[in-house]
């Protein structure tokens, strides 16, 4: 049983009834969050919260649930969420008003829902093998910086990469690099490391943050900068960094080899930083 909080009470998943008019369903008119759990410990929380206030304000919906309420939403399903890793996502939608109107209702309470799912990590010996990644053009809108439930064109490049046998989608947009259809990008050259910097174009991951921090403490230099894809096509290494896949190494791009074909030395320093944080590396 997938235990879920809805809009104040905790019960089955499969026993939530969402109206069909909340504009979560009728809009995609909502947010999310999504951390990681490993071993029932919570994952850059405040982080998380911090995005998910900047995502509700961005859109003016009001919660109805204080930072600290949020809060003890994640710790509560994050107690019980299956071991060794987990994520615990969160939606809020403006809620479910009587009347389908696209302006925002006079009244009507966010709907939250919340509940944990089991987290496959990726495992050392794929990471040791590393992945592929496809490219396909940004469709995307202007406010990728807002963490919206409205992912139809992040749905189509996800699957775009599966049916490429790929990871994942790296996406372009005017000649330059944005992120992939759930992860953020970052190219390695001569020692140097480059993300595109985190403004409407990309979502600021998490785990983007924190691969910039772990390069700081490294010694390692990078920047945050327009990245062209002339520059990831001719790039030493290639990582990229989500709340589920973590920091993984991308060794193929649109079919043509990375580097030499193998996980770089740069990503798996900052790969052994990031294990440390995660309180131990992926199993096998
Ligand atoms: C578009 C997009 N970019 C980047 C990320 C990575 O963000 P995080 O590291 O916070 O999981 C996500 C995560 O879902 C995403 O949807």
């Amino acid at each position: 049983m997938t235990l879920a909080y809805w809009n104040g009470s905790l019960l089955p998943l499969d026993e939530v009834s969402v109206s069909p008019l909340d504009r979560g369903f009728l809009f995609a008119d909502g947010v999310y969050e999504v951390v990681a759990v490993y071993d029932g410990r919570i994952f850059e929380l405040d982080a998380h919260l911090d995005r998910l206030a900047r995502s509700l304000d961005a859109i003016r919906i009001a919660p109805g649930l204080d930072r600290a309420a949020l809060a003890a939403v994640f710790e509560r399903l994050a107690a019980e969420a299956p071991r060794p890793a987990a994520t615990v996502y969160i939606q809020v939608t403006r809620g479910a008003p009587a009347q389908r109107s696209h302006a925002f209702p006079a009244s009507a309470q966010a709907s939250i829902l919340a509940f944990a799912s089991p987290l496959k990590r990726l495992g050392r010996d794929q990471q040791q093998a590393g992945f592929a990644l496809v490219s396909a053009p940004d469709i995307r809108w202007l406010r990728c910086d807002i963490k919206s439930i409205a992912l139809l064109p992040s749905v189509l490049a996800a699957q775009h990469a599966a049916e490429a046998g790929a990871l994942e989608t790296v996406m372009l947009r005017d000649g330059l690099v944005t992120e992939c259809a759930a992860s953020n990008v970052f190219v390695v050259k001569g020692g140097r490391v480059a993300t595109p910097a985190a403004d409407h174009r990309i979502l600021d991951g998490i785990n983007r943050r924190i691969a910039i921090r772990l390069a700081a403490e490294a010694g390692i230099p990078l920047e945050q900068r327009d990245v062209a894809e002339a520059e990831l096509r001719a790039a030493d290494e290639i990582w990229i960094t989500s709340t589920t896949k973590e920091l993984a190494p991308i060794v193929r791009l649109d079919g043509a080899a990375v580097g030499d074909g193998r996980p770089g030395p740069v990503w798996r320093r900052l790969r052994d930083a990031f294990d440390h944080l995660a309180g131990g590396p992926a199993e096998l």
